[in-house]
């Protein structure tokens, strides 16, 4: 129980999904932990409060803390918990009490960085003000900590871009493009300076605040396209992935990289989540019946993982890295190695449950999820998509105007809900034709030395921990703890 006894934890992104069950977690069991600084968006320290109390405290998945603690839990809490109104993309965390401030840097142990923009095409400036040089200003802010002892830099596996085959844990190489035959990239100022450019030539154009929108989210998908990054979101974490290394100098520093994030396996109980994330995208239009259509690489591994075993992999690692035991710098999180799930898979089951206990609309009225049409190239998918659009015009034409009335309202249905299926697809295309294995041989062998140091005192909380990729039987989760959490905590919303 020692691993956090007197130690001080900086928690960046803590309104954030993941965050939250690690906050839970260690106050569950850490509770000796001394203090958790959890720096959230907000104008004012009471409205970092309000925040921390209606969004993170108020969610399901502090229920058994909550049970644990009974009438103490809210003074448990206060003694705990700090939260700190900042933004990760200003300097120095953008933390204006000043006072505040010095305590931080001078009691702070660990820092852990959730904070991100994860959305896959915000608009350029934005996602590299946060992404990029948000993980830049938590690095130089960590290096200004005075007892700081590790830094871990919350990543993606999909930094990797469009690279296949086997995919080791490695740092990536400071400007280099994932996409052969391009030139190096000039990081930072390079990509600063011309997101600024960009902007301020919409504004010269007196372009309206949602064509400024619009055009500075097709800079970061057309640069991260450039580069050979599927998403702005992927290109922007990469490169700060790429500023971090560079620049960490001495600070122990770890980059941990999650594949696709799902609910949580058991801990704190089975099936917490919260929104609508890549996979669960296909699985709440498909229960709604509104997927017609998919297209994926045939046989497509989905790299998934649940939210818990991340945040135990991230404890484990803390722990060997306090108790002074070797870490490395980079951990892939994810299934695809020892224990992958492909996609075909995935809709047999979802296709099983919906079948057996149909999702219910707000009339309460069994929705018939219906069937899907699986496409193996965009080629085909194309194709596809043309005869659909075509078709109902060239129809209308033959037809009298009142004919045409009823069948163009259909026709502008079918077209809203097509171009939300496209662009559904557009964003998930890199995922749904992956071609690519997660290594993931550094969890394994932090495992066997916390295993093989087990006398130690500090490493006691590794038994505590799931780590282990192969303990999750898929088909047992997927029905009877993801879709069941997907429609508690976020369909029913
Ligand atoms: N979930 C996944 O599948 C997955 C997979 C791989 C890696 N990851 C990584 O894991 C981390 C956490 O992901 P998540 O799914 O928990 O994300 P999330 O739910 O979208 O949360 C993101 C958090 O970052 C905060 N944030 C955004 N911009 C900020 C800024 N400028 N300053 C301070 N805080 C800011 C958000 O605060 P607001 O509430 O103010 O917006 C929110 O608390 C991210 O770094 C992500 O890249 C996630």
């Amino acid at each position: 129980m020692l691993l956090l006894e007197q130690k001080t934890v900086l928690v960046t992104g803590a309104t954030g999904f993941l965050a939250k069950i690690f906050v839970e977690k260690i106050l569950r069991i850490q509770p000796n932990v001394k203090k958790l600084y959890l720096l959230l968006r907000a104008s004012t320290s009471s409205s970092a409060a309000k925040r921390f109390h209606d969004e993170v405290l108020g969610k399901e998945v502090f229920r058994v803390l909550k049970d644990e603690w009974g009438g103490g839990f809210q003074s448990f809490i206060s003694e705990k918990v700090v939260a700190v109104s900042g933004d990760v993309s200003s300097e120095d965390l953008g933390i204006e009490d000043l006072h505040l401030k010095e305590e931080i840097l001078k009691e702070t142990d660990l820092v852990l960085n959730f904070a991100a923009i994860t959305k896959f095409d915000e608009r350029y400036d934005v996602a590299l003000g946060t992404n990029t040089f948000g993980a830049l200003h938590v690095l130089n802010f960590s290096k200004k900590c005075a007892k700081i002892k590790l830094l871990i830099q919350v990543s993606t596996a999909y930094v990797y871009g469009e690279e296949r085959g086997i995919l080791m844990e490695k740092p990536l190489i400071l400007g280099k493009a994932a996409r052969s035959g391009r030139t190096n990239m000039d990081v930072l100022s390079g990509e600063i300076e011309l997101a600024q450019k960009r902007l301020h030539q919409l504004h010269s154009q007196n372009r309206t605040d949602e064509e400024i929108d619009t055009g500075m989210k097709n800079l970061g998908l057309e640069r991260a396209g450039y580069y050979g990054w599927p998403n702005t979101y992927t290109f922007t974490k990469a490169m700060a992935e790429m500023v971090m290394v560079e620049s960490k100098g001495d600070l122990p520093l770890v980059i941990i990289r999650p594949t696709m994030v799902t609910s949580t396996l058991r801990d704190p109980f089975p099936g917490w989540l919260e929104g609508v994330r890549t996979l669960d995208g296909f699985i709440v239009s498909y229960a709604r019946g509104r997927l017609k259509c998919i297209v994926h690489r045939p046989d497509v591994i989905l790299d998934l993982i649940p939210a818990d075993i991340v945040v135990d992999a991230t404890i484990g690692i803390t722990a060997m890295a306090l108790a002074n035991q070797h870490v490395d710098l980079v951990y892939h999180l994810g299934s695809s190695s020892k224990n992958p799930i492909r996609l075909p898979e995935i809709h047999r089951l979802s296709k099983a449950f919906f079948a057996k206990d149909p999702w219910k609309n707000r009339q309460g009225k069994p929705v018939k999820a219906g069937k899907v049409t699986t496409f193996s190239s965009m080629a085909s998918f194309h194709v596809y998509m043309a005869i659909r659009f075509q078709l109902p015009l060239k129809i209308m034409g033959l037809l009298s105007a009142s004919c045409c009335h009823k069948l163009e309202a259909d026709y502008v249905d079918l077209r809203r809900q097509l171009k939300s299926g496209m662009r559904l697809i557009q964003l998930y295309k890199s995922y749904l034709f992956f071609d690519g294995i997660f290594d993931d041989t550094n969890l394994e062998k932090l495992r066997k030395r916390a295993r093989d140091q087990k006398g130690l005192y500090e490493l006691d909380v590794v038994e505590q921990l799931n780590m282990d990729i192969r303990s999750i039987n898929w088909e047992g989760y997927i029905t009877n703890v993801h879709i069941p959490g997907l429609l508690q905590f976020v369909m029913k919303k």
